[in-house]
């Protein structure tokens, strides 16, 4: 059982990989074989629209074919049981660089096809792959709806589960932003009020992305056990 856990923060020592990499425990925990991307390390860009994984008779078989430095990233993506993908929020979205990997990933797995007979859309065959995304903000958890992040967000878990199999959330808020507030020009967040959450409820965070990655090594054993791919 491989997981495949990718950093798309820019940072390699903050809020999201400090989350996933208890995610990642919690998968190793049930035996998985875990691996830590860090995205930033990789030049790349999104999909070029070159259409390759939709030509008639293509030979992508589900993976882009563009040969940049990110292609071995998504090759063990391709071959992941379960893929966890960290961002931080930047300006209500994922950062460019997840968005980058997610249409590289997804794109030539997704067709133009639809069943003639029910008209639901086709994808490229491809084992069950679990996922999930982690996201961290300084967006506090009440604020969630008001922004539309679970609609904004919400829209990956949906693609994750209908081109890969299966797509949870979570979301870390109010993050302890940087190690030394009075160094920087800012009055809209209180150093005190953010050092109160990050050392009550980011703990709770640790644990939710841990439990997570339990859960999802749990539905991959029943996959592997279902569909006989290890
Ligand atoms: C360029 C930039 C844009 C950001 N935009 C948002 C935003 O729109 N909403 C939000 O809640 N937080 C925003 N943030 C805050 C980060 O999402 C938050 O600090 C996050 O936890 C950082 O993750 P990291 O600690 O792993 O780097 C932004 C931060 C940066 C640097």
């Amino acid at each position: 059982m491989k997981a495949l856990f990718l950093n798309g923060s820019p940072r390699k020592n903050f809020n999201t990989v400090a989350l996933l990499k208890k995610a990642m425990e919690g998968a190793k925990s049930l035996g998985a074989e875990t691996e830590l991307v860090h995205l930033y390390d990789y030049e790349f860009t999104g999909c070029k629209s070159c259409f390759a994984c939709k030509i008639k008779g293509s030979k992508c078989n589900g993976l882009c074919a563009i040969k940049d430095s990110i292609r071995p990233v998504l090759e063990k993506a391709f071959e992941a049981d379960i893929i966890v993908i960290g961002s931080p929020i930047y300006f209500s979205y994922p950062t460019g660089q997840v968005r980058n990997f997610l249409e590289r990933l997804l794109f030539p797995i997704d067709t133009y096809l639809v069943d003639e007979n029910d008209g639901h859309r086709i994808k490229v065959p491809h084992k069950t792959v679990h996922t999930a995304c982690i996201y961290t903000m300084n967006c506090p958890k009440d604020w969630l709806e008001k922004v539309g992040y679970y609609t904004i967000l919400g829209r990956n878990t949906e693609e994750f589960g209908r081109l890969m199999g299966t797509g949870e959330e979570l979301y870390s808020c109010d993050t302890y932003q940087f190690n030394n507030y009075d160094r920087y020009d800012v009055n809209m967040f209180k150093e005190e009020a953010k050092r109160k959450q990050r050392d009550e409820q980011f703990p709770k965070d640790e644990q939710a992305a841990y439990e997570l990655g339990v859960r999802l090594a749990q539905k991959a054993i029943g996959t592997v056990k279902e569909e006989g791919v290890a």
